[in-house]
């Protein structure tokens, strides 16, 4: 019997993809330390409930040390029921035929109630991280229904994008992702975003000189607008292209980081990338979810001010932004916030 209190985890769409590739990890303490129990409560629809049990026999079958319980539910009352953390993962594909607003429309149905039955049912330090897409607008949906809960409590993923700019760059300039700190992904976790590696180093360097050196000055600029930022704002499409579906062992993972780092913190000056709802940094209109450069203490993730844009990223930045303004305004119309 250890001394630690266990952490609740709530995980929505557990018997999906994503799902079976997090709960593991997040057993074995990939995501709270190596130290600190876990009891994991699963959420499914009844179509997903029996995936979501085979999952939990498999996790008990695995008897980890750090994983107190598991439960399997279709009741969001029961999955929330003292959610210290809630990684809403299950959302309803675009499907053949579904225009956008259709697609809009079904996913408010999904988070309006997942995020009311957050705010009667979590712990009062609940942290929610939206992962479903459309993974911003989820995250909005689900803050605006979760009554009294603070929004900085709620935030989207785009540490996937994160990493993939730094594998990307990585592998452009011969060197390991650790050696890379600074990268930004802003904007929407879609087609849109934009990935900056202006003040990103190498090895302390900035990465404008390391990729001058390596590309030849003149030919930079090119490659980050005709390479770098399409290859990374289109590796979702990609992914789903060479394997036949879309990412899922790379999600989890980040998924897994952002929670991580939320939590224990970030370390040093390193920053990385998450979608929060704007307080108007940047220009981002308030309430917004908008992937910003973001640091931990352990205690949430606040955005890194400060940094200048020129007139090209103030543009990308705002493309990015116009897009999840529309969004809003699509779930305002279905009044869904
Ligand atoms: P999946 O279809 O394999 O699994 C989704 C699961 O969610 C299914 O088991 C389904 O039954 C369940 N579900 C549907 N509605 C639910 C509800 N109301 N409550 C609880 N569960 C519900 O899909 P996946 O591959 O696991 O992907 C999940 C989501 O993550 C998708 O929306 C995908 O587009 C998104 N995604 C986001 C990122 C990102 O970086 N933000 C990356 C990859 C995938
Ligand atoms: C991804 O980025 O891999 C996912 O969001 C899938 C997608 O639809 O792009």
């Amino acid at each position: 019997m250890d001394a630690t209190a266990p952490v609740t985890v709530t995980i929505t769409g557990a018997g999906g993809q994503i799902g079976y590739a997090l709960l593991f990890r997040i057993a074995a303490g990939d995501m709270l330390g190596s130290d600190q129990p876990v009891r994991l409560r699963l959420l499914e629809i009844p179509q997903g409930m029996r995936a979501a049990e085979g999952a939990a026999l498999e996790l008990q079958d695995c008897a980890f040390p750090l994983l107190r319980d598991v439960e399997v539910t279709d009741d969001a009352a029961v999955a929330f029921a003292g959610a210290d953390r809630a990684l809403l993962v299950g959302s309803r594909p675009r499907a053949a035929g579904m225009e956008r607003s259709d697609l809009l429309a079904a996913n408010a149905g999904i988070f309006a109630p997942q995020g009311a039955a957050i705010a009667a049912n979590a712990a009062a330090d609940v942290r929610v991280l939206t992962v479903g897409n459309p993974a911003n607008t989820n995250a909005l949906i689900a803050a605006a229904a979760a009554d009294g809960v603070p929004a900085d409590r709620f935030s989207a993923l785009t540490r996937l994008d994160h990493d993939r700019a730094v594998g990307q760059l990585a592998a452009a300039l011969g060197v390991g992702p650790a050696q890379l700190q600074g990268v930004t992904i802003w904007g929407n976790h879609s087609a849109t975003q934009f990935p900056d590696v202006a003040h990103a180093t190498v090895d302390g360097a900035p990465v404008p000189v390391a990729l001058a050196e390596k590309l030849g000055a003149d030919a930079v600029a090119a490659w980050l607008d005709d390479v770098f930022i399409p290859r990374v704002a289109r590796r979702g499409a990609e992914i789903i292209e060479v394997r036949g579906s879309s990412s899922v062992a790379s999600a989890a993972n980040a998924a897994i980081a952002h929670v991580r780092d939320e939590a224990l913190g970030t370390t040093g000056s390193r920053w990385t990338s998450a979608a929060l709802v704007s307080q108007g940094q940047y220009g981002v209109p308030e309430g917004l979810v908008c992937s910003f450069p973001v640091t931990s203490d352990g205690s949430g993730y606040r955005v890194v001010e400060g940094l200048a844009l020129d007139d090209r990223a103030r543009t990308r930045l705002d493309t990015s932004v116009a897009e999840l303004v529309a969004e809003r305004d699509a779930v305002r119309e279905l009044g869904a916030i």
